[in-house]
């Protein structure tokens, strides 16, 4: 009888991380490790950061196989598109600002080629332009996550009518419907209700 060799999953510790897992485990550390998370000056919180980021990566990979993407590109851009949230606290800007932020953190941690940064980081600088479509997979991915992801949770649907403009929830309101046809939801509910 054949048997066949299975490798151990890592469970996060120690070596043997593939470049991607470096990524994933090094977003949880710096969020854990925010000095800035959790202040009152802060807008978010180190639960926020963690669920936002890890939420936003396993929907991530779901797209990405739809969509026939790069699973690595698409995940790590997920969970660094906030990166500059995760480091500040603040969201003024925080994707054009994020952008450098991930190149730094995917040089530092190494084996990424400078064509997958400049994509990964592209992802993140565009991504707060919700209304705007383009012909790149990455960003509309990563865009398209990021509003899905948020229209999971309760009272998400508030936020967004506090604050942001109607025309800009509206678009909002597009790409998640586009998102949930994609997987083939129900239209409604647009945003959880309870
Ligand atoms: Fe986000």
């Amino acid at each position: 009888m054949n048997k066949i060799k299975f490798r151990d999953h890592h469970h996060y510790k120690d070596g043997g991380l593939l470049r991607s897992e470096k990524v994933e485990r090094k977003i949880i550390e710096i969020i854990l490790n925010s000095a800035t998370l959790d202040s009152s000056e802060s807008e978010s919180s180190k639960v926020w950061e963690l669920k936002h980021s890890s939420g936003c990566c396993q929907l991530a990979r779901i797209l990405a196989q739809k969509r026939n993407l790069n699973c690595e590109i698409a995940e790590v851009s997920a969970l660094l598109h906030d990166i500059y949230v995760v480091k500040s606290g603040k969201y003024q800007d925080h994707a054009k600002l994020g952008a450098p932020l991930s190149e730094d953190l995917l040089n530092h941690i190494g084996g990424f080629t400078l064509k997958e940064i400049k994509k990964i980081s592209k992802a993140i600088y565009y991504h707060s332009e919700k209304e705007i479509y383009t012909n790149e997979p990455y960003v509309e991915l990563i865009k398209d996550v990021d509003v899905f992801d948020c229209s999971l949770y309760i009272n998400a649907e508030g936020y967004y009518r506090l604050h942001k403009l109607e025309i800009i929830v509206d678009e909002y309101i597009k790409r998640i419907k586009k998102v949930r046809q994609e997987l083939n939801l129900p239209e409604e509910p647009v945003f959880r209700q309870r």
